[in-house]
């Protein structure tokens, strides 16, 4: 039985490091991979990456790496270097810069190809959906740039995507096993949080069984009064739902 805990990434979406080494405390063993994001990384800078990867723990660094090729292989690199995980990267960047992306990491990992960071495009925004995508000059649906940005990730040699869990079922089919569908929006069975601003929550359940590798969870964890217990319930939700790896 693989360890759930591999699947389970709890966002450490808070303003300091103070408040993000309360919840991974709080969280203990019941989780390993901690993602840390846009918020945190800028006010803290990378040593809160440093310090939880000192500590034993993996992160996903979501900083959505979105520029010319050149620059995102740069970022890649130093993100390398801080040992973590998995990244993002914006697939609406091309194949030019997630093949950059790619390279870099590879390159950075040559002595010690355990610590290769996996590359993970961001398909379409959670926050978007059919309506908004003229606005920004896309034709089609979500689920249809979803698909072609997921095509293109898999295309430049990127280890997976992160997509809602609106789409996963149709991506999985389409990507086969294998490729890493990282998916937030999700919220546990039975919670009261259902309706934050998650429009296309699912959940953990829900998404594991439609084919996501990873689920991204935060407020139903840290906002949690006993954190521990909340995520020891998400990964029996996650256990429940595929008894066989993804
Ligand atoms: O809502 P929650 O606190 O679980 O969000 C955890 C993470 O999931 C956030 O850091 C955000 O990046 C991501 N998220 C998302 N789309 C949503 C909700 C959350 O991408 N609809």
């Amino acid at each position: 039985m693989p360890d759930t805990r591999e699947r389970l990434i709890v966002a450490l979406d808070v303003p300091n490091a103070p408040e993000a080494r309360n919840i991974v405390a709080m969280v203990g063993d019941s989780a390993q991979i901690f993602k840390v994001g846009k918020q945190l990384f800028t006010a803290e800078g990378p040593q809160v990456v440093r310090d939880l990867v000192a500590s034993g723990r993996d992160v996903f660094l979501d900083l959505k790496f979105h520029d010319i090729p050149n620059t995102v292989a740069a970022a890649v690199s130093q993100a390398a270097k801080l040992r973590v995980r998995m990244l993002t990267v914006h697939a609406s960047g091309g194949l030019r810069m997630l093949k950059a992306a790619v390279a870099a990491a590879d390159s950075n990992s040559a002595v010690a190809p355990s610590r290769r960071p996996l590359i993970l495009a961001v398909t379409v925004l959670t926050s978007l959906n059919d309506e908004d995508l003229p606005e920004i000059g896309v034709s089609g649906r979500v689920l249809d740039q979803a698909l072609r940005l997921a095509d293109l990730a898999r295309t430049a040699g990127c280890d997976g995507i992160v997509t809602s869990a609106r789409e996963v079922r149709e991506l999985r089919r389409e990507l086969g096993p294998g490729f890493i569908i990282v998916t937030p929006g999700i919220r546990p069975a039975g919670t009261a949080q259902r309706n934050d601003d998650q429009e296309r929550a699912a959940t953990p359940a829900e998404a594991i069984a439609a084919g996501a590798s990873h689920i991204v969870v935060g407020r139903p964890i840290t906002a949690a009064p006993d954190p521990a217990a909340a995520a020891r319930r998400i990964l029996d939700e996650i256990a429940s739902a595929c008894p066989v790896p993804a």
